[in-house]
């Protein structure tokens, strides 16, 4: 990407809002690649990267999106839309992944010469990933949940083990992308408004995602209209959400 001009981070958190009404400029796809390139570089739990991203170009795609995001104008003034999508059943196939990644790392040698470290991770995606992740029909998520909740009486444990808590993981590691993908957009002076608003059934249907997938956000991008930013920024004063123990 070119660096020049290129905000500072704390320039361009402070340049990001969520704009609602886009210049009719096109954004170069190259760039926004790029910014999502740079989402995907977001800290992730266990590194699962439980997520994707669909860069919506075509104008009929954005159209259909926009309708079925209730006409809103952030969806509907977009010159391009990027859909996060959390993909919690893809976990088995990350499993493998970040296997494959650490015997690459560990190099050419047999398991028995691993370090301790190097057998503990692998043990981590082989065995206690597996164990949170693995469910059925949610039922197994709740009697791990129950288990977990006895052995945490008498010592800490991960306790999130249910089959909408682990929804809640891999959502959050997706909205963590969507946000360096807003700071990255807006580092270079492109904008973005992120959106939940919308009938995820119908946007599921548009972009052909399988029933198992989850949309954590939309977010529309363009360049800010004069009149895009409908008020000032607004946030509850810092010491009420600031606690330091
Ligand atoms: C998860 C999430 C969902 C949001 N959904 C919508 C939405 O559907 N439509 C919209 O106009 N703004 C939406 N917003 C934008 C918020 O209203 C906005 O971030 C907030 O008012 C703060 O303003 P700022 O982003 O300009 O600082 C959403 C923001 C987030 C983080």
């Amino acid at each position: 990407m070119d660096l020049i001009n290129e905000k500072s981070v704390r320039e361009a958190i402070q340049y990001r809002r969520s704009v609602r009404v886009f210049k009719k400029v096109p954004l170069d796809d190259k760039k926004v690649k790029e910014c999502l390139e740079l989402a995907t570089l977001a800290a992730t739990s266990s590194n699962m990267q439980l997520w994707e991203f669909y860069h919506i170009t075509s104008p009929e795609i954005i159209e259909q999106i926009a309708t079925a995001s209730f006409d809103q104008n952030g969806a509907k003034t977009a010159q391009q839309l990027v859909i996060i999508v959390a993909r919690k059943d893809l976990w088995k196939k990350r499993v493998q992944s970040n296997i494959a990644f650490l015997k690459s790392q560990y190099g050419n040698k047999p398991e028995t010469d691993y370090s301790k470290r190097e057998k503990f991770a692998l043990n981590y995606y082989k065995k206690i990933v597996p164990s949170l992740y693995f469910d059925f029909f949610g039922i197994l998520g709740y009697v791990k949940y129950l288990i977990f909740q006895i052995i945490g009486i008498f010592k800490p444990i991960y306790r999130q083990a249910r089959e909408s808590d682990m929804r809640i993981v891999a959502h959050k590691s997706a909205a963590l992308a969507a946000q360096n993908f807003m700071i990255s957009m807006g580092a270079i002076n492109y904008d973005t408004c992120p959106m939940e608003g919308f009938d995820s059934l119908r946007v599921k249907k548009i972009v052909n995602l399988p029933a198992t997938a989850e949309i954590t956000m939309i977010l529309g991008c363009g360049i800010r209209d004069e009149h895009g930013i409908y008020g000032d920024r607004f946030r509850i004063p810092f010491e009420e959400v600031y606690f330091k123990l």
